[in-house]
């Protein structure tokens, strides 16, 4: 890729990372692989590792000590430390607010209405629910923005984001409780179905490793292959599918009362009510 094409080789102010954790680690990656310059970046990590320590000598600016002198009208702040934090991480990030920075914040749960009452009145803020395979930056996160959010900060939030994987907006922020539910809480589902396959492998008679090794390239094959195709879920399901073989008996199995549909339905919406009770 040309520097020129690099969609973050152009912001004009500093960028905050709050949290330099799992997700804001792989935030930063991403940043700095799209042209983010190591001298814009300014994190703040009470506990930096080798590699955020061996970046602050290279410019990036590590924990600045508070005062008039950290201020900074920043094009961005990125919050992305855990939500039982936030109250004690976001009150002091009013001193970056400028007037044309947008907050981006990552935390589960944590409501706009929480950041806008944590944040200087009338701070543009995005709030976004990412997922794990971020650190591969194949995540998909979906945004949802505050009113005060305008065209260009909404742009650079997505760019933000697209460093990680995929970016979808929904203008209801009540939607985000089903969506942490689906595609934020999804890879342990998908997980789990890699566990389960191994262990209905084993009990149909494979040995252990190999039934491992073969849910596990499975269930990753598939997904590049879902990930690849222009086709939908349902119609590479039906391709792999010959009527009365093998595939269509398990499927009679998992598509019956009480199988995958009627499971996942059930347990998306469990999370879907713990996210909404978790809120705040
Ligand atoms: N992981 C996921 O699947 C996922 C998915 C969607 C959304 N999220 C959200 O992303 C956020 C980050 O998750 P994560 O998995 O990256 O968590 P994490 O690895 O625990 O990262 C959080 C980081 O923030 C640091 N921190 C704590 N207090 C701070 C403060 N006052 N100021 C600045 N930094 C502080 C922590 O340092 P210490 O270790 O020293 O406490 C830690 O390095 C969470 O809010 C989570 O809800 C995560």
């Amino acid at each position: 890729m040309k520097a020129s094409q690099k969609i973050l080789n152009k912001l004009p102010g500093s960028l905050v990372l709050v949290g330099a954790g799992k997700m804001g680690t792989a935030m930063l990656e991403g940043w700095l692989a799209q042209g983010l310059k190591l001298t814009q970046l300014i994190v703040i990590e009470p506990q930096p590792g080798k590699s955020l320590k061996a970046l602050a000598r290279r410019g990036v600016k590590l924990n600045p000590k508070p005062g008039p002198k950290a201020k900074a009208d920043a094009s961005a702040i990125v919050i992305a430390v855990k939500p039982q934090t936030a109250p004690d991480a976001v009150s002091p990030l009013g001193l970056y607010v400028g007037r044309s920075t947008v907050v981006l914040s990552i935390m589960a749960g944590r409501t706009i209405g929480f950041l806008e009452r944590s944040l200087p009145p009338a701070t543009a803020i995005v709030r976004a629910m990412p997922n794990t395979p971020a650190s591969i930056g194949r995540g998909i996160s979906v945004a949802t923005a505050n009113t005060k959010v305008t065209a260009p900060q909404r742009k650079l939030a997505g760019n933000l984001l697209a460093a990680i994987g995929k970016v979808e907006w929904v203008g209801d922020e009540g939607l985000i409780d089903a969506v942490t539910a689906l595609s934020g809480s999804g890879p342990a589902y998908v997980f789990l179905l890699a566990e389960a396959m191994a262990k209905a492998g084993i009990a149909a008679g494979l040995p252990a490793g190999l039934a491992m090794r073969l849910a596990r390239e499975t269930v990753a094959g598939s997904g590049e292959l879902l990930h690849r195709s222009d086709l939908d879920a349902a119609t590479l399901r039906q391709n792999v599918t010959s009527p009365g073989g093998t595939t269509a008996a398990a499927l009679e199995v998992l598509m019956g009362p009480g199988g995958f549909n009627e499971l996942l339905t059930r347990a998306i919406a469990a999370a879907t009510r713990r996210s909404r009770d978790l809120a705040g």
